[in-house]
């Protein structure tokens, strides 16, 4: 499973892209404004950095509205993919951008049939939320899994990324039932990183290593 990295934060993305662990990025305007970033200056840094796929959303609601959006957004650089919002008006997107070569990232996935849909109007990637779901008492990994099965049955291209990841337990799950990418936020991916027992273990590798007047 690839991660990509839930952010628009320009030093989150460097760190982790400096881990080795990160082939994309995705972004939606909620970030953006966390972020305090130019949103296509901001874009342009993030595809320099990672140089893999980079989601930047829409904001437009009609689909004809989408597609220049997503023209211009797409203009920024190769990476660039386009995330729209699930609906209507978004499938109509989706079916354009599609036979344009447009990539597209369609989000705000909250059931099996939204994804089934988006994949069959051409979007590259489909994003279930499940950190969204799971708040309101659903069981977000249950969609992912129906998704991956479907997908599966019918032999569809499109990449499931697992959003609105919450903790490091998502990512597992999303990773054992097979979904293509899971897109973290950094505090997530650092949690992932860190174990009680490593940093003991460190810390007694140390010690002992001292005592015995160890040098490299
Ligand atoms: O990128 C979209 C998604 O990951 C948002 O997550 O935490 O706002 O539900 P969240």
């Amino acid at each position: 499973m690839k991660l990509f990295l839930d952010t628009a934060n320009i030093k989150e993305i460097r760190e982790a892209v400096s881990w080795g662990i990160i082939s994309g990025v995705t972004t939606n305007p909620s970030l953006m404004e966390r972020a305090k970033a130019d949103y296509k200056n901001s874009i342009k840094e993030i595809c320099e950095i990672v140089k893999g796929p980079v989601s930047a959303e829409v904001l437009a609601r009609d689909a004809e509205g989408m597609i220049k959006e997503a023209t211009k957004l797409s203009e920024i650089d190769e990476h660039v993919n386009i995330k729209i919002p699930i609906g209507k008006e978004g499938l109509k997107a989706i079916k354009e951008l599609s036979a344009m070569g447009i990539k597209t990232n369609c989000t705000l996935i909250f059931s099996a049939n939204q994804a089934l849909l988006a994949a069959l109007a051409g979007a590259t990637y489909v994003s279930p939320f499940v950190g969204r779901l799971d708040d309101i008492g659903n069981d977000g990994m249950q969609i992912v899994a129906d998704i991956m099965q479907i997908f599966r049955n019918y032999c569809i291209e499109s990449q499931v990324i697992v959003a609105s990841v919450r903790h490091p337990e998502h990512v597992k799950e999303a990773a054992l039932i097979g979904a293509d990418i899971a897109t973290v936020p950094f505090a997530v991916l650092e949690k992932m990183v860190q174990h009680a027992l490593t940093d003991k273990g460190i810390e007694r590798f140390l010690e002992d290593a001292k005592k015995a007047g160890l040098k490299i």
